[in-house]
């Protein structure tokens, strides 16, 4: 009974759009713009890419099938949802770890987000590109290992994560999303074109796409399978949480498939947008995290109206990290909102504000605190490393053994809108039962430093 009134009271989105483009939101991110670039060119670009387009189709695309399925299906957070569908068991932990890898995400998203933030006003005062190119690599340093500065950009941009999430589902995530991923791909594919249409960008083209195989070894698959799962937001109850607003006649496989192309495609263009640029002014493509805050600064002082496209391309990372930082808080908001019968509003300032209190430190590890290290890490890697390489896999992992195993294939693909006896059934379910798993293993092994 108490159930049947909770679910009624439950928020729903208000169009399958609505729902697609959240989802699409809470994928494409810092993950797209910032880091899949310098991997990408950290790796050897266009082997690395066809690498990790495998993994995306291989584990990516099944497991979100399988988190939006669990939420769809009991219309419940990421922990509620386990709970309600193997009522007794241990299941449900891995919606704690979910909640867990949360705070942690959130906290040095909200870190990077802010650089975006303020880089976006330095962009629009003209300030970035007064700084001259040889100087763009102290600049980026002396701004993150500020003590104050970082700290109230990421407090602006957690305010606006907080504000938008505090409206609920319709009137906040729904309606931000429809604005801003619009208007993020018009952004992305005028910046690509800019790219593309400059003297000597054939070079970069060719990086990015003609595939140098020798450049690749075992670092490099991994470091792609850790990035799918990062970039796809599997692995933490995102989509799993998403996936509890979805009304019934939504057909899920498309969703799943969609979703993932769109982040795909977005990642691509933002390679288009970054490499031709780097190689037509003869930067280093393999400049690591630095390659937007410094190579790319240095790019638009040498480029015709260098000024208006930085502009554009701050406020580009910036929107898309809005969008999936919203995601992220999300997952924990839901949770306590059922758990304790909190409201949203009480919940949402909380756990927000909570957050980011956990990414000061993170900030605060680039400069001053820079002496004090977590197992040989500084604060901010630590949390990065502790949730991307171990416990994004593991919730990966153990969504994929609770749908493909202990659910059951009938009631797993009743849930995930396929059929009994058909192709994309039976390739789904072996995609969560072995391929996914083994391949998780492996490099959660390597990572961990086993093999
Ligand atoms: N997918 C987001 C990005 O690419 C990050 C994210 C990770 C969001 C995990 C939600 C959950 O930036």
């Amino acid at each position: 009974m108490s159930q049947g009134l909770e679910q009624q009271g439950r928020e729903q989105w208000k169009s399958r759009t609505g729902f697609m483009l959240a989802a699409m939101g809470s994928a494409i991110g810092l993950g797209n713009i910032w880091k899949f670039p310098y991997i990408t060119g950290e790796n050897g670009g266009g082997a690395f890419i066809i690498v990790y387009l495998i993994c995306i189709a291989l584990i990516g695309i099944p497991i979100m099938l399988a988190e939006f399925s669990v939420g769809r299906n009991t219309q419940k957070d990421a922990v509620g949802s386990f709970k309600e569908l193997t009522p007794g068991k241990p299941w449900f932990i891995t919606g704690i770890f979910g909640v867990m890898s949360a705070f942690l995400i959130l906290s040095f998203y909200g870190v990077v987000a802010g650089w975006a933030l303020s880089y976006t006003t330095k962009a629009i005062s003209g300030d970035l590109l007064a700084v001259p190119a040889e100087k763009m690599a102290d600049h980026f340093g002396g701004f993150i290992g500020a003590s104050l500065g970082p700290i109230i950009w990421q407090l602006l941009f957690m305010g606006l994560v907080i504000i938008i999430v505090v409206k609920g589902i319709k009137q906040g995530i729904e309606k931000w999303n429809k604005i801003l991923m619009p208007t993020l791909g018009i952004l992305l594919v005028v910046l690509a074109i800019r790219g593309l249409t400059l003297p000597g960008s054939g070079e970069g083209f060719s990086f990015l796409f003609s595939p140098d195989f020798s450049a690749l070894n075992a670092e490099a698959v991994l470091v792609a399978l850790g990035h799918a799962f990062f970039s796809l937001s599997l692995g933490m109850g995102t989509m799993i949480t998403y996936g509890s607003y979805v009304p019934q006649n939504v057909k899920l496989p498309t969703a799943a498939v969609g979703v993932s192309m769109a982040d795909t495609g977005f990642a691509l263009l933002a390679g288009l947008a970054i490499f031709p640029a780097v190689f037509a002014f003869g930067m280093d493509p393999g400049a690591g995290p630095g390659l937007i805050f410094i190579t790319l600064p240095a790019v638009f002082e040498q480029m015709p109206l260098g000024q208006f496209f930085s502009i554009l391309f701050f406020l580009l990372i910036s929107m898309a990290a809005l969008t999936s930082a919203i995601s992220i808080l999300e997952v924990p908001v839901a949770y306590f909102m059922r758990k304790f019968e909190w409201t949203r509003k009480k919940a949402t300032w909380i756990l927000g504000t909570i957050i980011f209190l956990f990414g000061v430190p993170s900030s605060l590890s680039l400069g001053a605190w820079s002496e004090f290290t977590i197992f040989g890490k500084g604060f901010f890697d630590a949390v990065d490393y502790l949730a991307s390489n171990i416990l994004l896999p593991l919730g990966g992992l153990l969504t994929a053994l609770f749908v493909g195993w202990a659910l059951g294939k009938k009631k797993s693909l009743e849930i995930g809108g396929l059929r009994e006896g058909g192709l994309w059934g039976m390739l789904w379910i072996w995609s969560l039962r072995l391929v996914a798993p083994i391949l998780i293993l492996i490099v959660m092994a390597s990572v961990l430093g086993f093999i």
